[in-house]
């Protein structure tokens, strides 16, 4: 049977995909926080899965105002990097799985959970930044990714209880795929930031620190904080965190092992956190 082994969770910034492709990695502004991934990608060459699934959010790219789903399955054979304005970024084509996301797909709204299924979707940044900073900068993406798009941009958007709730059904759908495949799920987007009005440029340190401690050691205390607070503590993109919470519901219950906790500001107009859970 297939296995979730571990969960990454890490900011998407736009800014950080430009930085890469444009071969800025070294500038003082930016070493610091690709340093913060050094550890990671080495892990990812140690650890390296069959599949990703990918929880993410687009950013009225593939969708827009006149269609918004809550939670979006990708199960095509590939994904394009979209164009966000400035063509598509020089990364790989992202690869499907689609034969273990439809199975997640009939577990997880045979189990009440109402996903889009979408056979056809560019990808932004949100889902490759994580991969290029995972992943570096590869011919191809080491492994087949399943892309799961969240809204998080138009209200109303899903509270943290029904992530956290979702993640254990994807648990119990990839538990019950009938291929010994290693899954490693990553929960993205965040931390703290706010794009536009009187608060624009809002970081905060100490919520954000508050939320990894949270996330890693009472995930159901924290599915329970509504999406208010999430708002008002870490700005109005800070309500990108409750993905995180469907990748940590997608853990084993018990204590993960953390192999790697980073936290960094600044980053364009947002704190970059990032975390490695393994299940124990
Ligand atoms: C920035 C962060 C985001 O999450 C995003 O989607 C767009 C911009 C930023 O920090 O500039
Ligand atoms: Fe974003």
């Amino acid at each position: 049977m297939a296995h979730i082994s571990a969960s990454v969770f890490t900011s998407h910034v736009p800014a950080i995909g430009a930085a890469l492709d444009l071969g800025k990695l070294a500038e003082p502004y930016w070493q610091p926080v690709f340093a913060g991934y050094d550890f990671s990608k080495q892990w990812m060459k140690d650890n390296k899965p069959d599949v990703i699934f990918l929880v993410y959010n687009d950013h009225a790219t593939a969708f827009s105002l006149e269609m918004i789903p809550t939670f979006a399955i990708g199960c095509a054979d590939e994904f394009r990097p979209a164009d966000e304005g400035w063509g598509p970024r020089p990364v790989p084509m992202v690869k499907g799985h689609p034969d273990l996301a439809s199975h997640i797909a009939q577990s997880v709204i045979q189990d009440d959970f109402d996903l889009t299924i979408v056979n056809k979707m560019d990808v932004d940044h949100g889902l490759t930044v994580p991969l290029s900073l995972m992943c570096g900068q590869p011919q191809e993406w080491p492994c087949p990714v399943i892309p799961f798009a969240v809204n998080v941009v138009q209200y109303p958007v899903p509270s943290g209880r029904r992530c956290y709730n979702l993640g254990k059904a994807i648990r119990k759908a990839v538990e019950s795929y009938d291929q010994p495949l290693n899954v490693h799920i990553w929960g993205t987007g965040g931390m703290s930031h706010q794009l536009q009005g009187p608060r624009a440029g809002l970081i905060n340190r100490e919520w954000d620190n508050a939320f990894l401690d949270r996330l890693i050691a009472d995930p159901e205390g924290q599915a329970g904080v509504p999406h208010i607070d999430y708002v008002r503590e870490a700005g109005s993109e800070g309500i990108e965190l409750v993905m995180w919470l469907i990748a940590r519901g997608a853990m084993s219950d018990n204590p993960p092992k953390v192999r790697h906790r980073f936290y960094h500001v600044p980053a364009s107009n947002t704190a970059v956190g990032h975390l490695i859970l393994e299940n124990t």
